[in-house]
């Protein structure tokens, strides 16, 4: 059986997320699923610092460049430039609501333009070997109907074009802010469902309001593909399940399990595996950040990223405090992110002693309180590297 291909999950082009670094950090968690550039306009691709807006890791493979534009030479050409930088695909952008990108003729608007958007990608793919992709919208404004839509992606389709990765609401263009866009108007996944009944030989990739993996299964009983944005930003760590849930049973592959090859942390529940694989990642990506920094980059610019790997248990309030407030003076990042570690596996060791306790009948129904009230002994904290710069307490 053909594996499943890289577009059956993929996370969304994010201006300001989902840049180079936060890529690589995804890629340490899921190698399989797709990643997209935030967007880039084509002729800032055509004039820009091509190094700094199109550079990437050969680890961020499979990557997608999002382009922004409307003038057939100028996509065409950027295209091909990026072909030749080695990305797997192109997608233009027909998606984004905002003023700046509305006065430049390119973006949701287009939407109502489906034979120049359909001239474009011809124009593009004319010029490249790669999938030269689309990402739209339902609708806009009042052209919101099924059958507009269908129009839509049929008469860019002509174009050669086989794949769509389709944010299933429709954009106000007036009156909404690009943040309103992406919540206000309803999700019409329907919409989408019934796209890939009428043209099964699309590929067809549900986007919007996608969190859970009970949503994303669902979705991909219907549709080819499910784009995760929000959801993969600030809770990467949905997508440690990604290339088991969602590749692995076509292609047969094991992928790397990160679970179960996690670094043995002493006094960590065995049964952590979340904590063990999200330790894992944030000392490769800690790594990684020692090496970009030494080449110039902040290590604010990537230390965001990291943020919202862990969530949701104790410590993570400390988790995102150390990584944030005190990034700044960190000497470096391997020693900030294990100040951080020590923190939430201290937690974890309180709570997974405290939960020992109340296992053992002991009576002491204050002890969750007392967890979380009490300064923890400094003898559960693992030694801190010296020299850290950090200012932390918990
Ligand atoms: C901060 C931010 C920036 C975005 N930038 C882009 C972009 O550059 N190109 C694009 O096609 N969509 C962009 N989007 C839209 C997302 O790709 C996605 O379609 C939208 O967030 C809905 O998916 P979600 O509900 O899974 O987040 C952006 C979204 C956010 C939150």
């Amino acid at each position: 059986m053909e594996p499943y291909p890289s577009q059956r999950l993929s996370v969304a082009p994010m201006m300001e997320l989902t840049d180079r670094h936060f890529r690589y950090l995804m890629r340490l968690i899921s190698q399989r699923s797709l990643l997209f550039t935030e967007m880039v306009t084509a002729r800032a691709v055509l004039h820009g610092d091509r190094g700094y807006l199109l550079g990437f890791n050969a680890a961020e493979h499979p990557l997608a460049l999002q382009l922004g534009g409307s003038d057939a030479n100028e996509l065409s050409e950027a295209s091909v430039i990026g072909e030749g930088l080695g990305f797997d695909e192109i997608n233009l952008n027909v998606g984004c609501p905002s003023d700046r990108v509305q006065s430049g003729r390119f973006g949701a608007c287009l939407m109502a333009e489906p034979q120049l958007v359909s001239e474009l990608i011809a124009a593009m793919q004319a010029r490249v070997a790669l999938p030269v992709t689309v990402k739209c919208r339902v609708g806009i404004d009042r052209q919101d109907s099924y059958d507009l839509f269908r129009e839509f992606i049929a008469e860019v389709a002509s174009s050669g074009c086989k794949r769509f990765y389709v944010h299933a609401r429709k954009a106000w263009l007036d009156g909404l802010s690009p943040k309103q866009n992406r919540d206000v108007p309803p999700l019409r996944y329907e919409f989408v469902y019934q796209l890939k009944q009428e043209f099964p030989d699309l590929e067809i990739s549900i986007n919007g309001g996608i969190t859970e993996w009970s949503a994303i299964e669902t979705h991909l009983q219907k549709v080819d593909g499910v784009m995760l944005g929000r959801a993969a930003y600030y809770n990467p760590a949905l997508m440690f399940d990604a290339d088991a849930r969602v590749y692995a049973d076509s292609s047969g592959a094991n992928p790397p399990d990160l679970y179960s090859s996690g670094i043995a942390q002493p006094g960590l529940p065995e049964d952590d595996a979340l904590l063990t694989a999200q330790i894992e990642v944030a000392r490769q990506y800690a790594a990684y950040m020692d090496e970009e920094h030494s080449e110039g980059v902040p290590l604010s610019a990537m230390c965001r990223h990291l943020v919202g790997l862990i969530q949701q248990r104790p410590g993570a309030r400390l988790w995102r405090r150390t990584l944030s407030s005190n990034v700044n003076q960190a000497p470096n990042a391997a020693s900030l992110v294990e100040t951080a570690i020590d923190l939430v596996v201290a937690h974890a060791q309180a709570s997974a002693s405290a939960n020992n306790l109340v296992d053992n009948s002991v009576e002491n129904n204050s002890v969750e309180k007392k967890i979380s009230s009490e300064p923890l002994p400094s003898t559960t904290v693992m030694p801190r590297q010296s020299g850290s710069g950090c200012n932390v307490s918990t």
